[in-house]
């Protein structure tokens, strides 16, 4: 890392931390990826093990949980759908899950709410139309920036967990939402941001920020919060709510640091066990070791919950 200004004792032991992953890890190959479809449901494909095993205990979610008293509990795992499930109204009729990973978001929902008709949207060739779903819950296999597959104001209610961060086309995203969603239906979004421009980081900032987010195979680089909110604005939503829920995601963080921690550090368990493990579901580890120091503090990274409502009727509610 060169042209850096490292400034305080969280900087200095992220660069402890990185010199310790450059010994395991060649952190050129992250910025590799191509932002296309296949690498990214490879890489989940290659990761499901360790996202069901060690992140989620078996509980398919394939994201951070949020926790209000800085102790993680697994259920936990589902706070992200019991807030969609708080914004549904009895005017709620058909909701529209995007990059759904296992579908545990939709799965929670969809037996509390037996007459609302659930889609669960995510890419090919990651064996998501074998997931087991309730009735009322439909699997289209798929890309997020090309809803042509649903009709205009088909959908009452669209939500995305820890998804959108993978696109380079975010105002695409936006764009096909706002088209699916019916006028006065909302939009919820809960993701990893970046609270300022890649133009006002730091060298140091921009390449930790890189490795992070590339160890999860996540490549765009602009994750700006203020971005998201402009590109929902030119896409027709209005009532755009921004929570910073960063301090709820720290037990998650901890939790993941320290399976982490004994990676990094116990050589030998490592180079056993890296015979036996996926590479690019391995490489995960490096966010895990770094995440908890990027997260503390808000000048790196933030989780945010967004909600905007698509612009139309008044009063038609969600
Ligand atoms: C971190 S996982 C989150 C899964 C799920 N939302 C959850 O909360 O458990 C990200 C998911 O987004 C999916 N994804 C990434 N890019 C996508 C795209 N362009 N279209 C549809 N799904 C996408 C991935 O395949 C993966 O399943």
């Amino acid at each position: 890392m060169t042209d850096s200004v490292i400034n305080s004792s969280r900087d200095r032991e992220i660069c402890r931390r990185l010199e310790q992953i450059r010994v395991c890890y060649e952190l050129g190959d992250l910025q590799k990826n191509a932002e296309d479809p296949e690498a990214i449901a490879s890489y989940y494909r290659a990761s499901d093990f360790y996202y069901n095993a060690v992140h989620s205990r078996g509980g398919h979610a394939i994201h951070m949980g949020l926790s209000k008293d800085g102790l993680f509990r697994h259920e936990d795992l589902f706070a992200q759908a019991e807030f969609v499930a708080e914004q549904m109204t009895p005017e709620t009729r058909s909701v529209l899950e995007l990059g759904a990973g296992k579908a545990a978001n939709t799965k929670y929902l969809a037996p509390r709410f037996s007459d609302v008709s659930f889609t669960a949207l995510d890419l090919p060739d990651r064996n998501f139309l074998r997931t087991r779903v309730p009735d009322n819950v439909r699997l289209v296999e798929g890309d997020y920036h090309d809803l042509s597959c649903f009709a205009a104001s088909s959908f009452d209610l669209v939500f995305a967990v820890e998804t959108i961060c993978h696109s380079d086309r975010k105002g695409t995203v936006y764009r096909e939402v706002a088209r699916v969603l019916r006028p006065g239906g909302r939009l919820i979004v809960f993701d990893v941001f970046e609270p300022k421009p890649i133009s006002e980081m730091s060298v140091f900032e921009r390449d930790v920020d890189a490795v992070v987010l590339g160890s999860m195979c996540v490549t765009e680089r602009n994750q700006w919060i203020g971005d998201t909110v402009l590109f929902l604005e030119k896409s027709g939503f209005s009532g755009i709510a921004v929570s910073d829920l960063t301090d709820q995601i720290q037990p998650s963080l901890k939790r993941l640091e320290r399976y982490a921690e004994q990676w990094f550090t116990h050589g030998k368990a490592r180079r056993l066990f890296r015979k036996l493990i996926n590479e690019k579901a391995s490489r995960t580890s490096i966010a895990g070791w770094l995440m908890p120091l990027c997260f503390d503090g808000i000048d790196l990274l933030q989780y945010n919950r967004v909600v905007a409502v698509k612009d139309g009727l008044a009063g038609t509610g969600s």
